[in-house]
């Protein structure tokens, strides 16, 4: 049976809530919370077996893309580190939904993957003591040198670096069918009006507007975040996450609410069985016009064959031009890692340019160092690669660059929840009552 498979169906059988009452103290002024007590989980009484002689790395990328760029990871380590093996823990499910409540359990076990997939930022709290500090090998590999500041403003982490950042993903992208816009004569949406415009049109003609996903229950936070952003703008949008539950009394959370219900009346109404591949194939199948998804997209797409500018197009989200959503993969070395050499030799190849470069092409992410051979990246990616040089910075919510683990599971649930029975005032009160889950 496939690891995967096999640790959700352990999940399933033994049906133990997984509860994380992380206690953690006040948010610092670089946007990070600080913990101050032990995390307490009600533990499952067998675990899911791990890897024997293997190093194990452990992350949720399984769809065409991710799975590529992984496999090209792993192919370097084996090549630079010849006669050892890699054991591919994978849990599916976007932004790690499935994969989190997995981990934890193992971690609160004393059984963790020598090296698993964390978010840059504040998610990174959520591991703190599971972690082991990286400061010196990240100095040993010259990764001080070559990454952006925002980056390396993000790791630091009252003066210690703890996760190897492999990349950098934006958020808030509006994918389309070039066909169907051109067809219609329509061209993708720059303000939240525009999109109201092209959705009415191609209603019209019967095509699904806005493609979304729900089965992963990241979904319908992704979106939103991209809607928050379009309301509040760059300035204000990171206040929503900064710890101070006024914020969401302002009369614009109200409006990006009512925006999301009013988009998500353009949608299919098959959201909680579609995942975000699937939304994003029925756009490349001319089924809908748009998707607004993060830029593993363009790696799905390209796996399926699919080529920037001919089979899909792009743009920023409506209402977000300028400013690059932003959130990145980063990985860890576990604390009493069972393979801690394996384990740093691999952090070395993810941290290396041959890695960076190997993997991203293939993700639909840019490098997180700044001395990649931009000749390899394709016409989307150079775009990228550009515009988060250019444009304004704004920390992802639902993937972990503005949130820990705690608030983002009452994000999702809040989220997905809303876009099945759109009860905005049961909303707002959720992410009200969520905002202590910042600081856990
Ligand atoms: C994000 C992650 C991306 C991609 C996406 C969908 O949280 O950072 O790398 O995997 O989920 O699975």
């Amino acid at each position: 049976m496939p690891e995967v498979h096999r640790y959700l169906k352990m999940l399933t059988l033994l049906a133990t809530p997984v509860i994380a009452l992380a206690a953690c103290g006040g948010i610092a002024p670089t946007g990070v919370a600080t913990p101050t007590a032990p995390v307490v989980v009600a533990l499952p009484t067998v675990l899911p077996q791990t890897s024997d002689g293997d190093l194990e790395i452990f992350s949720w990328w399984t769809n065409g893309g991710e799975a590529d760029g992984l496999n090209a990871l792993f192919a370097i380590y084996k090549q630079a580190n010849p006669g050892t093996g890699v054991f591919n823990a994978t849990v599916t499910g976007g932004a790690g939904t499935n994969a989190k409540d997995v981990l934890q359990a193992r971690l609160q076990r004393g059984q963790p993957p020598d090296s698993w997939q964390i978010h840059a930022g504040r998610e990174t709290f959520s591991y703190l003591d599971n972690l082991q500090p990286l400061t010196q090998f990240f100095k040993d590999q010259g990764l001080d040198k070559v990454m952006p500041r925002l980056l390396l403003d993000q790791l630091n982490i009252k003066g210690e670096i703890y996760t190897v950042p492999v990349n950098i993903h934006r958020s808030n992208i509006l994918w389309y069918n070039p066909k169907i816009f051109r067809d219609n004569h329509l061209e993708p949406p720059r303000t939240i009006d525009d999109f109201f415009r092209v959705a009415e049109a191609l209603k019209r003609t019967g095509i699904t507007a806005l493609a979304v996903g729900g089965k992963e229950k990241f979904e319908a936070s992704h979106l939103f975040e991209s809607v928050l952003l379009a309301t509040f703008g760059p300035d204000d949008y990171p206040r929503l996450f900064s710890g101070d539950a006024a914020i969401w009394d302002d009369p614009r959370a109200a409006q990006a609410i009512d925006t999301m219900k009013k988009m998500l009346g353009y949608a299919n109404n098959d959201r909680s069985a579609l995942g975000w591949s699937d939304a994003a194939q029925l756009v490349l199948d001319g089924k809908a016009g748009m998707t607004i998804m993060g830029d593993w997209a363009e790696g799905y797409f390209k796996s399926k064959g699919a080529r920037p500018n001919v089979d899909f197009g792009w743009a920023a989200a409506p209402g977000t031009d300028g400013v690059f959503m932003w959130l990145s993969d980063s990985f860890g070395l576990a604390r009493g890692a069972p393979h801690g050499a394996q384990a740093l030799a691999w952090l070395k190849v993810l941290g290396s340019k041959e890695g960076q470069d190997a993997f991203n092409p293939k993700k639909g992410s840019i490098p997180a160092r700044t001395d990649a051979d931009k000749r390899l990246y394709d016409e989307y990616l150079q775009w990228s690669i550009d515009q988060f040089a250019a444009d304004k910075l704004a920390p992802s919510a639902t993937h972990g660059a503005a949130t820990t683990n705690a608030y983002q599971a009452e994000w999702h649930n809040a989220l997905e929840t809303f876009s099945r029975n759109l009860d905005g005032h049961a909303l707002l009160q959720k992410l009200k009552d969520a905002v202590p889950d910042l600081n856990k």
